[in-house]
């Protein structure tokens, strides 16, 4: 079946693997480790994460590199981070290495699905956590499940590492100011999805959301972190609306070890008129280079890629941070982690 995916033309989308992971969390302890080929979870109709969006996830990459070995990039962060989301939503963390252990062994149940190197494909990895206890009061649950799957995908955006246009608009926000954006929260799509779709219609392919509260500064773009070059510097918002991007945060170690200033800060919508290169980062999106940013408000273009190609600085980070994650360049900072 596998031989039949042509891996340099996936989209990013779900398509059927052998197997998922699961564990259960009940009577105040985490069971065993299940391995499941069901695609489907059986739940009680009250469960909370069905009333009560007692549901929370997370989003990391396999890939196969010029070695031949699987590499999952940036696992125990993204173990950190849903431990947040889940004391976030007063659900049961899970342990660390628990998370570590169930994605490592997810991704080896279906090696057959990891895309081959040059593909530009990798495997990406969905961590997801759910309140499974019957409540009708508003109340968290005390019973968990806990479940890894995983599904070759491609690039984000339909353009992968060509310029697309993104815009703005105030009539929507994703989260509230000192709400759930900070976590990865499913609510925070949900509540994603007009805005989204109306960016659709419109020819965007996301939206460049402004801080909730004064709508004075950029936030986030999408279900990705925003960043910039403006006068030669790596700039990045500095929000407590927004989640806090791994791969953001990465390629701002990156700038640094390239030598290129990192400030992480407010930053005015006006900013953009000199910002010269722009990307919209995360896992899915990677680096995603921003051709132009619509003000769709105040009837203004800011057009960041004047010649419309990826610039410079976005082009050597994107280059770099793929070696890294491929094992062709070492991986000083140990962000890998090789699935034996
Ligand atoms: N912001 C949002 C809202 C996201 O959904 C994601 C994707 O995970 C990101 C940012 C990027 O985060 P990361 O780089 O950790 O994938
Ligand atoms: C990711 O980059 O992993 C994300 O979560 C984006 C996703 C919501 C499509």
């Amino acid at each position: 079946m596998d031989n039949q995916i042509d891996w340099a033309s996936l989209p990013f989308g779900y398509i059927k693997t052998d197997y998922n992971v699961r564990c259960e969390f009940r009577d105040g302890k985490w069971g065993q480790i299940e391995v499941s080929s069901d695609e489907n979870i059986s739940l009680h109709m009250a469960a909370t994460s069905l009333h009560y969006g007692q549901e929370i996830f997370e989003g990391l990459k396999a890939f196969r590199g010029v070695d031949g070995k699987i590499r999952i990039f940036r696992l125990e962060e993204n173990a950190r981070r849903m431990r947040e989301s889940a004391e976030g939503l007063l659900m049961e963390p899970i342990p660390e290495d628990l998370f570590c252990e169930m994605c490592k062994k997810v991704v080896k149940l279906n090696e057959r699905f990891v895309p081959p190197y040059g593909s530009g494909a990798s495997l990406y990895i969905r961590p997801l956590e759910i309140g499974t206890t019957a409540r009708v009061g508003v109340k968290p649950a005390s019973e968990f499940l806990f479940l890894v799957l995983v599904t070759p995908v491609g690039p984000y955006f339909k353009t992968g590492f060509g310029c697309t246009n993104i815009c703005i608009m105030r009539d929507y926000d994703r989260v509230a100011p000192k709400g759930t954006g900070r976590w990865k929260v499913g609510g925070n799509y949900a509540a994603s999805l007009q805005a989204g779709e109306h960016a659709h219609e419109l020819g965007y392919s996301a939206v460049l959301y402004l801080d909730p509260k004064e709508k004075k500064y950029l936030d986030e773009c999408g279900p990705a972190n925003f960043f910039a070059i403006k006068d030669g510097k790596y700039i990045t918002p500095a929000s407590e609306s927004i989640l806090p991007s791994i791969t953001n945060k990465s390629l701002m170690q990156l700038a640094k070890d390239m030598g290129v200033e990192v400030e992480q800060r407010h930053i005015t919508v006006d900013e953009l008129a000199d910002c010269t290169e722009a990307a919209a980062c995360g896992t899915a999106a990677v680096a995603s280079p921003i051709g132009e940013i619509h003000d769709l408000d105040n009837n203004k273009k800011y057009i960041i890629a004047k010649d419309g190609k990826p610039g410079p600085v976005t082009t050597a980070l994107y280059n770099r941070l793929n070696a890294i994650r491929l094992g062709e360049e070492p991986d000083v900072h140990g962000w890998n982690t090789i699935v034996e």
